[in-house]
């Protein structure tokens, strides 16, 4: 046990993460005071500090209003533990119409640990559900223009809009997370990932209203597995192609999911609009659906109310697509539908060991403007 001894040493005295207490900056860990100055406190502590630094978040609810977390950081490495709950204002209008609650932006190496982010949305749905005049919504938690980034163990619950968001990052790793609202609550996307690079999103849960996890323009070297989706709208790369000049996806791999009475599963959509976006090599592997109402379907005719798509073709050009191992249910007959542009149709689709069944009818794949293989089993029999 000798070496015992020298280690102890070591990290006694190198070791020192510089500790941030949100409670001793004056926070209150009962759901009601506005402790948002208190955590803007503490990350300037820790973002100042010259070691890596640790903010603590002890256990209790704890109201935060609009907050954007800023670097850069003097600090390399800034871990938030948190094992209370962060509070949103139940009042929509409270966060302004930014379309954010947290955001941490031009961060480098912040990791968060644990806890639960509760963006009390359930009043905001109730409004756009009734059609009346409500604000968009913020997104409970963004990263923005940041790298080296680590998220486990997060819950996040009734967000307004959005629950996690990724955008213009690079090394995210998001490990065990947890969402959880109502099956229809309006654009709750569980996590959104857009313009970055090098995302990991392993182990986790997703119930909620819209996308369990939707992917932006600009995504590349994106790999997800392990996940549990449903209710919700599946895994989607989408909606791409609304703008003319938009960055594409390239390099998905989605590993292992489940999918339960879910509105899609394994969802590519565009706009049926001009863009010089595009989707290329796409690994779509060992997906369970159970009841799913749409379980792999490529959708390039996207165009809400019909408005703003002169000729209903998509410019997104989507190539290299294989579904790999996809086995269940599907709530409709048209288990597999392919509807690719007319301009751009896609290619080098492949369809291997597919094997999907409706409870009391027959399924079938339907295709349009869409080329590629079959290989092994393929149920329904392939259109390709
Ligand atoms: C594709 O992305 C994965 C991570 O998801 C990465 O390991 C791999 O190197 C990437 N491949 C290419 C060709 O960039
Ligand atoms: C395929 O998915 C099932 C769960 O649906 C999982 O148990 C199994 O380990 C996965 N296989 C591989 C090779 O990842
Ligand atoms: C799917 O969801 C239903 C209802 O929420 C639940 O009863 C069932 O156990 C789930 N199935 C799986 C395989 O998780």
């Amino acid at each position: 046990m000798n070496f015992l001894l020298p280690l102890l040493f070591f990290f006694f005295f190198f070791n020192s993460t510089a500790s941030y207490n949100v409670v001793s900056y004056g926070a209150k860990p009962d759901g009601t005071t506005d402790s948002t100055s208190a955590f803007l406190n503490a990350w300037t502590g820790a973002c100042g500090s010259a070691s890596s630094a640790m903010i603590y978040v002890p256990p209790g609810r704890y109201l935060l209003n609009h907050a954007v977390f800023s670097g850069a950081c003097r600090s390399t490495g800034i871990t938030i533990r948190i094992d209370g709950t962060l509070v949103a204002p139940s009042d929509y209008w409270a966060l302004g119409s930014s379309g954010y609650w947290l955001t941490f932006q031009g961060v480098n190496g912040v990791s968060i640990s644990g806890g639960t982010l509760d963006g009390q949305g359930s009043s905001l749905w109730a409004c756009k559900a009734a059609g009346k005049s409500c604000p968009v919504g913020a997104r409970s938690l963004s990263f923005v223009n940041s790298r080296n980034i680590v998220i486990r163990g997060l819950s996040s619950i009734n967000s307004k809009l959005f629950h996690i968001v990724i955008d213009g990052c690079q090394n995210v790793y998001l490990q065990g997370v947890t969402i959880m609202a109502s099956g229809n609550s309006p654009n709750t996307d569980g996590i959104h990932v857009e313009l970055s690079t090098g995302v990991t999103i392993l182990r986790s849960n997703i119930m909620t209203g819209d996308d369990c996890i939707s992917i932006g323009p600009g995504t590349t070297n994106l790999w997800i597995e392990n996940i549990v989706c449903g209710p919700g709208h599946g895994i989607s790369i989408g909606s791409l192609g609304r703008s003319l000049n938009e960055p594409g996806v390239q390099n998905v791999t989605v590993k292992t999911v489940t999918f339960n009475g879910t509105q899609n599963g394994l969802r590519i959509k565009s706009w049926g609009r001009p863009s010089n976006g595009f989707v290329k090599g796409v690994l779509f592997q060992n997906a369970t659906m159970e009841n799913v109402q749409n379980p792999i379907i490529i959708d390039q005719n996207y165009c809400p109310h019909n408005v703003g798509c002169p000729d209903q073709a998509s410019g997104v050009k989507i190539s290299k697509v294989t579904y790999k191992h996809i086995q269940g249910t599907s709530a409709t007959q048209v288990a597999v539908k392919l509807d690719c542009s007319s301009k751009h149709p896609c290619t080098d689709i492949t369809l291997e060991d597919i094997k999907l069944s409706c409870k009391n009818q027959n399924v079938e794949s339907s295709c349009a403007n869409a080329g590629g293989i079959a290989r092994g089993l393929v149920q329904p029999s392939s259109c390709l």
